[in-house]
């Protein structure tokens, strides 16, 4: 039995910045953002957006093209939680209008977790083959303003169902896994934003590809030589490359970018969308590279800081292009997701990132994002989410 990803559809925020104001505003060259690291803008939240609402987007896109049935069990994996004990999953779940017979639990390791979700429902969907576990991997990448990490910030969303039989990706049962206690990327829980050390971070990370990587041999997996493409996690499209180059060498394999390259188009305009990130190059994959992947091994690389990190592979099944279509996640519709954001100004922008609210005391968000749904604010402790109708 072929168990893998049946359908999966994106999302991002309203807003979105050009990295080029950014260098402008802070007196950068434009080379360090656009070459140094990969990237060209970056998505910005909506006042009236989260996690909560991308993943809700992304989610209803999907169903809208494979419905609900056969769905028990829903992971929503995010480091961007909105609740320390209430599940983002159960929030999405009324806005969706998800059936009750549902087990609903939201999944962390920091960009890790969507990964984790993955494997977990490919576990589900093994001992229940008639049964199908939507995932959600939504996160809003912020960074402290005029750090290091400003540069890299982005948010989106993805949504995949996990079934017996996928119409979309295989994925093979070996799996090579690693963990290592590092201090590279966290956040406490009194700050909105982490605690970097970014180029720490980038060590951890390659060790982590080459550790994973090994333990995917060892688990009886296929050499890197034999996979067509890879998809590594993107916090920024430098740090694919970087890995790329690592696992070559690691290998002996002589391949250069020409193997990642169409896995990067549309990180490079979103910026890091943590859990979501490696879905998203796989998105980008699968919706712009020009040769036809099928039954073709897609090496794939999720890290999540702290560290955890898993190799595995997925095969795109025939027909795989009309899948894309029709959750709208196709090369047209990412684009025309893309094009309908809202580009603001740097000024415009630092003042969204200083007006975010996290505490519990009530209060109303302006009305902002066009999308399906939002974050309304908080009234007696608890969030308010609206559905337009
Ligand atoms: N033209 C072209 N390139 C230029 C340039 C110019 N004018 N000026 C600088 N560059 C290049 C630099 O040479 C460098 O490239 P190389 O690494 O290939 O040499 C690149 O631009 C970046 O320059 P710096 O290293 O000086 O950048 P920085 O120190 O200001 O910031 C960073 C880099 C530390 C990664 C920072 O962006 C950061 O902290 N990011 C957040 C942490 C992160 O994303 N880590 C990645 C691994 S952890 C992970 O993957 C989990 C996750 O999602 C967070």
């Amino acid at each position: 039995m072929n168990i893998g990803i049946d359908a999966l559809a994106c999302a991002t925020s309203h807003y979105c910045l050009p990295l080029a104001d950014m260098a402008e505003a802070l007196d950068v060259p434009v080379g360090k953002y656009h070459v140094g690291l990969g990237q060209e803008h970056m998505s910005i939240p909506a006042l009236d957006e989260d996690a909560v609402t991308l993943g809700a987007q992304a989610g209803a896109r999907l169903l809208a093209a494979t419905g609900t049935e056969g769905i028990r069990t829903v992971i929503f994996a995010t480091e961007s939680g909105v609740d320390q004990s209430k599940s983002a999953g159960v929030f999405l779940h009324a806005l969706l209008g998800l059936p009750r017979h549902v087990r609903t639990v939201e999944m962390k390791e920091a960009c890790y977790g969507g990964t984790a979700a993955l494997q977990s429902a490919l576990g589900i969907v093994a001992r229940h083959p008639k049964e199908k576990v939507l995932v959600i991997a939504a996160d809003i990448a912020r960074y402290a303003a005029g750090g290091a990490g400003e540069p890299t910030q982005g948010a989106g969303a993805v949504a995949f169902l996990v079934s017996a039989e996928p119409r979309l990706l295989n994925i093979p049962a070996v799996s090579g896994v690693y963990t290592a206690d590092i201090n590279d990327f966290w956040r406490p829980n009194d700050s909105s934003t982490p605690l970097v050390d970014g180029h720490l971070s980038m060590d951890a990370y390659m060790d982590a590809l080459t550790g994973a990587y090994d333990d995917y041999l060892a688990q009886g997996g296929i050499p890197a030589a034999q996979m067509a493409r890879f998809v590594h996690h993107q916090p920024f499209g430098k740090m694919a490359r970087k890995a790329h180059a690592r696992l070559m060498a690691h290998t002996g394999d002589p391949r250069g970018d020409e193997v990642i390259e169409s896995g990067l188009a549309y990180g490079r305009q979103i910026g890091n969308s943590y859990t979501a990130a490696l879905y998203i190059g796989i998105l980008s994959l699968l919706g712009t590279d020009p040769a036809d992947l099928t039954d073709t091994p897609i090496g794939l690389f999720s890290y999540g800081s702290g560290a955890v990190a898993e190799f595995f592979t997925g095969i795109p099944v025939a027909g795989y292009r009309e899948r894309l279509r029709e959750t709208g996640a196709d090369a047209e519709g990412v684009a025309a997701m893309l094009a309908a954001r809202e580009p603001i100004d740097f000024p415009t922008y630092r003042v969204l990132h200083g007006a975010l609210r996290t505490d519990s005391a009530d209060f109303s968000t302006p009305p902002q994002t066009t999308a399906p749904f939002r974050f309304a604010g908080v009234s007696s402790g608890v969030r308010q989410y609206e559905a337009r109708a």
